[in-house]
């Protein structure tokens, strides 16, 4: 698919995720001459700037963030690229400024896409003042509207949000971002999968005895805390990003690499998860809350001292759950995933934990170390594949050890590319196989939602942990069997 020139118009361009991620991200695609010819940016924003004061503030954005690599050619040819319109986005006459910039010179490419990154509360109303004033008439070029998650706040406000904006708007037209699916490494998970025939037959309830997916932080909640304290971990990263981690490496090889046929296989797996009723929730579910602690030497704040959180929060920011996958790939196996602020280390990891052999004869007193094999994917901050095996220790006795194959793929010279690079290209490209489909959406809420409800009734505790630790030990509970417990370690644990 070619990318085609577009104007990109920035709802929220002055806000956090324009200035760490989207701006610096054109501004790459820039650089490795990726933006197609014409190509515009159209920043909306509140703040009275002129052309002079933005071109400014994207100048800080993207030295803060490429430092030592940024480029005076590249960043002229860019601003060339970049407008300011200033504008209360919840005001009509916001848009119909917006139209008559967009029309009145030939400047701006006639395709569109627009980028929400604003509030999901204002999503409903900037679709409805867009389509009044005409701006998602297709016209003279394509209209596409790029949504950043959440995606509603549980099933019933996803729903009620996607018929408001399937008013507006077909299916064809509309980009949820998710954007783990835009990181290099979880784009291997399917080519590990599908390209090599060396795992496939081994990768199903037959050889595996459970999967993990961690995503870990070590930093808190920083200047989020309004957002934060009202979505927790389930809503923020389990409901979004870990679910759609799971479903690539559970789903069936798709027929085709085409967006419809990737989506159609992910929700399979989607649908095919065993609810969780409200009863059981205790059994797959666990949640817990930062308490005061030290990460990398420092001391750091409990949650309810960060600032802007009410003392009496249980907003939980560890969360981790159990899930069954009820098809014949997957039926028996416990699928583990975790996520937590402040832990010990920033890390995202899936881990497969391969079945004993039938028969163990090197179980014994010469052996030091019997562990199952392991597949890793490590997704950041390193990327790599490595598979643990059991192999003998070289010398006279016969004593094992575990040895791991390594498959780091990045050259020296190939520097990472950060995920909304590859979606923002995408929409240029109209490719829709990164983005989730309603049903995708839905499905990841029907999982969640008994867990997030049982919670909203249980208000009066919260287990803690230390900031800087790996989490509260009592959710080792989910485990189904002694043997299983979380791997956070990257080199070979014996057990
Ligand atoms: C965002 C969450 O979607 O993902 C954040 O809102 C989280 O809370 C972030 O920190 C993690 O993304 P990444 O790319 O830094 O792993």
């Amino acid at each position: 698919m070619k990318a085609e020139p577009c104007t990109y118009v920035i709802f929220g361009a002055t806000g956090n995720l324009s200035r760490i991620k989207l701006m610096p991200s054109l501004y790459h695609l820039d650089a490795a001459n990726r933006l197609p010819e014409g190509t515009r940016i159209l920043a909306i924003g509140r703040r009275p700037w002129d052309q002079q004061k933005w071109l400014a503030e994207v100048r800080q954005m993207i030295e803060a963030k490429v430092s030592d690599n940024f480029d005076e050619t590249v960043f002229q040819r860019f601003s060339a690229r970049l407008h300011y319109h200033q504008g209360d986005i919840k005001q009509s006459q916001c848009y119909s400024e917006l139209a008559d910039t967009l029309d009145l010179t030939n400047r701006f490419p006639k395709n569109i896409a627009f980028y929400l990154s604003i509030s999901p509360s204002d999503f409903g109303t900037v679709m409805k003042l867009l389509s009044d004033t005409g701006l998602f008439d297709e016209q003279y070029g394509w209209r596409r509207v790029i949504i950043e998650k959440p995606f509603g706040y549980d099933l019933d406000s996803a729903k009620a949000l996607q018929k408001r904006i399937s008013r507006y708007l077909s299916e064809e037209q509309i980009y949820r971002i998710d954007h783990y699916l835009g990181k290099g490494m979880v784009q291997n998970v399917l080519v590990f999968r599908f390209a090599n025939v060396m795992l496939e037959p081994l990768w199903n309830r037959n050889y595996i005895d459970h999967i993990q997916i961690t995503h870990s932080e070590d930093i808190g909640i920083g200047s989020r805390a309004d957002y934060y304290d009202n979505a927790g971990a389930m809503r923020d990263m389990l409901q979004s990003h870990l679910l759609q981690l799971l479903t690539l490496v559970a789903m069936e090889p798709p027929v085709s690499m085409e967006a419809e046929s990737l989506r159609d296989e992910k929700v399979k797996v989607l649908k095919s998860i065993r609810p969780i009723p409200r009863e059981a929730v205790h059994g797959h579910a666990f949640r817990a809350q930062y308490g005061k602690g030290s990460v990398g030497g420092e001391r750091v704040n409990g949650y309810l001292q960060e600032d802007g959180i009410p003392p009496n929060s249980i907003t939980e920011t560890y969360a981790a759950m159990k899930l069954y996958i009820d098809n014949w790939r997957w039926r028996g196996v416990p699928f583990y995933l975790r996520t937590g602020k402040r832990m010990a280390k920033a890390q995202s990891t899936i881990s497969i934990c391969f079945r004993h052999p039938p028969l163990q004869f090197f179980r014994g007193t010469e052996v030091q170390c019997m562990n199952p094999n392991w597949v890793l994917l490590g997704i950041q901050p390193e990327e790599f594949i490595r598979i643990e095996m059991t192999v003998k220790e070289p010398g006279l006795e016969m004593r094992t050890r575990s040895s791991s194959l390594d498959a780091s793929f990045r050259q020296e010279n190939e520097k990472a590319i950060d995920a909304y690079e590859d979606l923002l290209l995408d929409v240029l490209k109209g490719d829709r196989s990164l983005f989730l489909r309603f049903d995708e959406v839905e499905y990841a809420w029907r999982i969640v939602d008994p867990i997030l409800q049982t919670w909203a009734i249980e208000r009066d505790y919260i287990v803690t942990y230390p900031a800087g630790s790996w989490g509260p030990e009592d959710s080792r509970r989910l485990f189904d069997k002694e043997s299983q417990s979380w791997r956070s370690s990257l080199t070979p644990e014996c057990n």
